[in-house]
């Protein structure tokens, strides 16, 4: 099975079936319901946070609970006025309209968005230079829903035009052991609770991961000849995949030990950072700081990023860099 496909099969698709997140949902809940009871579209919906956290199937559980269509698109795939007209005028009354990566949608196409998110409404110039023209199209009142792992670079107007701002947070232990469980109940290959728990604490707090660990230990299981997925199997795969005992990877590892090691813990500016350890800086930035930051290793100063002392105290090292 791709990963898409895997990921599609394993999607909750009902508010109920989506685990954590407790006080975004609790209050999607409200909003979805007041929506339906006015018999109105639901008020635009932005959701932040980093990538794998659920954003993509809030939108879909939205426009499922709201029993609308969902029409997806992506920020940097709008490239056109057309492009964003064409999909806005096959909008029907009510449904749902989710452009993902919304922060790198050009400025100019934003601007179209602007008065089809406050007045449902398109304005576009039509016709080539010396003989254009504006047109006003009425839109069907519609609901937005955007999601971004940067919401520092949406635009302030952007920002403000939604009326709905969730961020989602890293899942605890407890959720992502019930999501590992729920994964095993869908994919029909049953898991000890011990071995929920501990791929539920080697995860970085993130569904996505945990999912697609949960796949890789269901292999070593097979191979092995186990039915059934137990703490050994689990340790033993997550110790091959160099998941180390609280789910750092090993790029992980390695932003923290060329902080401490090469640039004596830091402050080390991010284009440095990145060149060092052979990485995008946008792929640090979204997929591998924010945990970081979030379990407390890293920090981001306004001179650059630096190794906290529990980093240290983790690997070992003392503020030479060499072993304790
Ligand atoms: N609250 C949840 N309960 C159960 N499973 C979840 C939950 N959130 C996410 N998942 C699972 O994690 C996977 C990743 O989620 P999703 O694709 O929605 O993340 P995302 O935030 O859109 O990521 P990205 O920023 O990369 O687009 C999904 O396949 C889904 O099955
Ligand atoms: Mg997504």
């Amino acid at each position: 099975m791709e990963e898409k496909e895997y990921e599609q099969t394993i999607r909750p698709r009902l508010i109920d079936e989506y685990i954590g997140q407790t006080e975004v949902k609790e209050n999607m809940k409200v909003f979805i319901e007041a929506a339906k009871i006015r018999g109105e579209a639901l008020d635009h919906v932005l959701l932040y946070g980093p990538p794998g956290l659920g954003k993509t199937t809030m939108a879909f559980i939205i426009a499922n609970e709201l029993n609308v269509n969902i029409k997806t698109a992506s920020g940097p795939s709008i490239e056109k006025s057309g492009d964003l007209a064409a999909v806005l005028s096959s909008l029907e009354p009510g449904d749902v309209l989710f452009i993902d990566e919304i922060h790198r949608m050009p400025r100019f196409i934003e601007e179209i968005l602007y008065p089809a998110m406050e007045d449902f409404t398109l304005d576009i110039i039509i016709g080539t230079e010396g003989s254009t023209r504006n047109i006003k199209i009425d839109l069907p009142p519609f609901t937005l829903v955007g999601a971004t792992t940067k919401a520092g670079d949406l635009t302030s107007p952007l920002r403000d035009r939604f009326g709905i701002v969730n961020k989602l947070q890293y899942y605890t232990e407890e959720e992502l052991t019930q999501i590992v469980k729920r994964t095993s109940k869908v994919l029909e290959t049953e898991i000890e609770d011990e071995a929920a728990k501990e791929l539920a604490l080697r995860s970085r707090g993130t569904p996505r991961i945990a999912n697609k660990l949960f796949r890789r230990v269901r292999d070593f299981a097979l191979v092995e000849g186990k039915s059934i997925i137990d703490l050994e199997v689990t340790r033993k795969a997550l110790d091959r995949l160099k998941i180390d005992r609280i789910g750092l990877d090993e790029t992980d590892k390695e932003i923290l030990l060329t902080i401490i090691e090469k640039f004596n813990g830091g402050p080390v500016g991010i284009d440095t950072l990145a060149t060092s350890v052979g990485e995008e800086v946008s792929t640090i930035e979204d997929m591998y700081e924010p945990y970081l930051i979030q379990i407390g290793m890293l920090k981001r100063t306004s001179r650059g990023r630096i190794a906290t002392q529990k980093a240290y105290e983790y690997f070992h090292k003392n503020k030479q860099g060499t072993l304790l």
